[in-house]
C-alpha cells in the first residue's frame, strides 16, 4: 500500500510513522508513505498557500492552485487513485471504511488547514472526503495519521497474527470483551475461572458473550448492525429479561 500525503506540515508525521508497527510495515515493504509539502507547489516567489475569503469574514482559506498542482504532479496521470480530502464535513471514518480503503493499492490524502480549503478542491479534485469524528481539529494531519494507522494494520502480513484484525473491536460490529494475562490473581482480583479451564469451546462462547455484553452496555447502537447468530440473539434476549427484572 502506498500513501501520498499532501500537507503544509510534513514534520508533524515524523514521530508516528517512525515507530512500532508502521515502522516495521515500511521496512518490510508492505507500506510506503510519501509526504509532499503543498508549499513546494505554490508558483509565486513567496510560496503563498492561503488567502482571505471572498465575501469577507475571518480566517484564511487554502488556495486551490498549489493543491491542484501538487495532486497532478504526484499522480502524474495515474488514474483510479482515490483523492481524499480530510475535513470535518466528510463521511465518517469507521472500521468498515478502513477495510474499504485497504483494498486500494494507493491512496492520496489532502490535509486541509486554516479555516478551510477552496471549495473547488472539494468539488473538482477530491474524489472522497473523510472526517475522523464529529469534532474540529486544527488540520487534517492527525486525521491522515489515524487513517494510515487503521488501514495499515489491516494489510496482509502487517500484524503477527493474521486473524487479529478480525477479532478486533468493531471488526464484526461488536466491541471486544476483556483480556487477561498473568498473574492469575492480582491484588485479590482473580482472572475468571473459565479462562483457566482449558475448555476451548467454553472459552470461545464466554468471549463471544462478553463481547455481546460489553457492546450492549456501552454501545447498544452497534447491535442493530452487528452480524448475530441465533445463539447471540438468545443471549441478548436473556440480558433484556434480567435487566427488566432489576428495574
Ligand atoms: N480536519 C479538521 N477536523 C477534521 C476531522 N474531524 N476529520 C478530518 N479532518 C479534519
Amino acid at each position: 500500500m502506498h500513501f501520498d500525503i499532501l500537507t503544509l506540515f510534513p514534520a508533524m508525521f515524523r514521530g508516528p510513522f517512525e515507530e512500532s508497527i508502521l515502522k516495521r510495515a515500511q521496512e518490510s515493504g508492505r507500506l510506503s508513505i510519501a509526504l509532499h509539502n503543498i508549499r513546494d507547489y505554490a508558483a509565486d516567489k513567496h510560496h503563498i498557500t492561503d488567502d482571505a475569503p471572498y465575501g469577507g469574514g475571518g480566517g484564511m482559506v487554502m488556495k486551490p492552485e498549489p493543491i491542484f498542482a501538487a495532486v497532478e504532479s504526484v499522480l502524474a496521470g495515474e488514474e483510479d487513485v482515490p483523492v481524499i480530502l480530510l475535513s470535518p464535513q466528510g463521511r465518517l471514518f469507521t472500521q468498515a471504511v478502513a477495510v474499504e480503503l485497504s483494498h486500494h493499492p494507493r491512496l492520496l490524502l489532502i490535509c486541509g488547514r486554516y479555516e478551510g480549503v477552496d471549495e473547488r478542491v472539494r468539488r473538482y479534485l477530491a474524489t472522497d472526503e473523510i472526517s475522523i469524528g464529529d469534532y474540529v481539529l486544527t488540520g487534517g494531519e492527525l486525521a491522515a495519521m489515524v487513517i494510515v494507522d487503521a488501514v495499515t494494520r489491516l494489510l496482509p502480513g502487517v500484524l503477527g497474527d493474521p486473524g487479529a484484525p478480525y477479532q478486533d473491536s468493531h471488526a464484526a460490529g461488536l466491541l471486544e470483551g476483556p483480556h487477561y494475562t498473568r498473574p492469575a490473581v492480582f491484588r485479590d482480583h482473580a482472572v475468571p475461572d473459565i479462562l483457566l479451564s482449558g475448555n476451548h469451546a467454553a472459552v470461545a462462547r464466554w468471549r463471544r458473550e462478553q463481547a455481546l455484553l460489553r457492546t450492549w452496555e456501552r454501545r447498544p447502537d452497534l447491535l442493530a448492525q452487528a452480524d448475530l447468530t441465533p445463539q447471540d440473539r438468545a443471549f441478548l434476549a436473556q440480558l433484556l429479561v434480567k435487566n427488566a427484572r432489576s428495574d
